[in-house]
């Protein structure tokens, strides 16, 4: 049984990749400019390598130009950190984004932090977290702008909101906190030491769990009415033994409670690489002086 209204990440995608590849053709004829994204991958991860085919992909499929480095395991951080210099040198790649995890004896830090701020799609550099914060023109994480537009998919102006953020993670939880406060919402970060924590989620008129535990957000939880944006992707086992993937929010019982959540898989996942190609187009612009799509 369900009540809420079932946000679909996959076609909000789809929506926000067609309106992207409109604008990288305009650029071209207009400006006679191509993005460009390099993705480097180290390693052999296999949820990372499914990721990296996909972006190269979907990058090309928008009318990007799409590079992909793919180094050995046991690469050095010297070599890597050679190539990361070598990209923010190239005039063609606009774009920079070095796939996470690294093998343990590279330094992650040190390599996203020699990634031209400029050229950073993934928004983790921290004169990106600081431009963010104090509201200047800036690359922002894709999963929370993911996030956003589903949320304003449903309710396009979101100002006034009750928001309750539960993560207070690097990548999802502080920057969508920041893009919620930028649409007037009132924000509010829970996390693993909140104090009664199912009470601060009942006065939220919109949801975003992040918290990376499965089914943690109960449907007692949720406001009538509230929107429900899951962030969290859990691989956990079926009595039967097989796996499968659940969110951070007890889709069955919250769904009838809510007024529209994006499922798992399919809500916020798909957004994901659309925001990196929406990074993109958005560093290209600022490379080349020229206003936001
Ligand atoms: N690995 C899984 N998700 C991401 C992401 O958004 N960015 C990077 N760089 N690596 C990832």
């Amino acid at each position: 049984m369900s009540s809420a209204r079932i946000i679909d990440g996959k076609a909000v995608a789809a929506d926000l990749r067609a309106e992207l590849a409109k604008k990288v053709a305009d650029l071209k004829s207009q400006h006679g400019i191509q993005p460009g994204l390099a993705v480097v991958l180290v390693g052999e991860d296999p949820a990372s390598k499914v990721y990296v085919r996909n972006k190269g992909k979907q990058t090309v499929e928008v009318g990007m130009h799409s590079v992909e480095h793919k180094l050995d395991e046991n690469t050095s951080e010297a070599d890597l950190l050679a190539l990361v210099q070598q990209l923010n040198n190239d005039p063609a790649i606009n774009g920079i984004l070095v796939q996470l995890p690294l093998p343990k004896h590279i330094n992650s830090e040190l390599i996203l932090n020699t990634i031209d701020p400029d050229k950073d799609v993934d928004g983790f550099h921290p004169t990106n977290v600081g431009r963010l914060a104090i509201g200047e023109r800036s690359l922002v994480p894709c999963t929370p702008t993911g996030s956003i537009i589903l949320a304003k998919s449903v309710q396009p102006d979101l100002t006034g909101l009750d928001a309750v953020v539960i993560g207070r993670s690097n990548i999802v939880g502080k920057p969508v906190a920041q893009l919620l406060l930028r649409e007037n919402c009132t924000v509010t970060i829970a996390h693993s030491r909140t104090r009664n924590i199912q009470s601060v989620v009942k006065r939220a008129d919109l949801i975003i769990a992040a918290v990376g535990i499965p089914e943690f957000v109960r449907g007692d939880w949720i406001k009538p009415g509230a929107i429900v944006i899951d962030v969290g992707i859990n691989r956990i086992e079926k009595p039967d033994g097989k796996t499968r993937l659940v969110g951070d929010v007890n889709f069955d019982e919250a769904s009838i409670v809510a007024g529209s959540i994006t499922p798992v898989p399919g809500g916020v996942g798909p957004m994901t690489i659309a925001c990196l190609l929406k990074n993109t187009l958005e560093a290209t612009l600022m490379q080349k002086g020229l206003p936001s799509a």
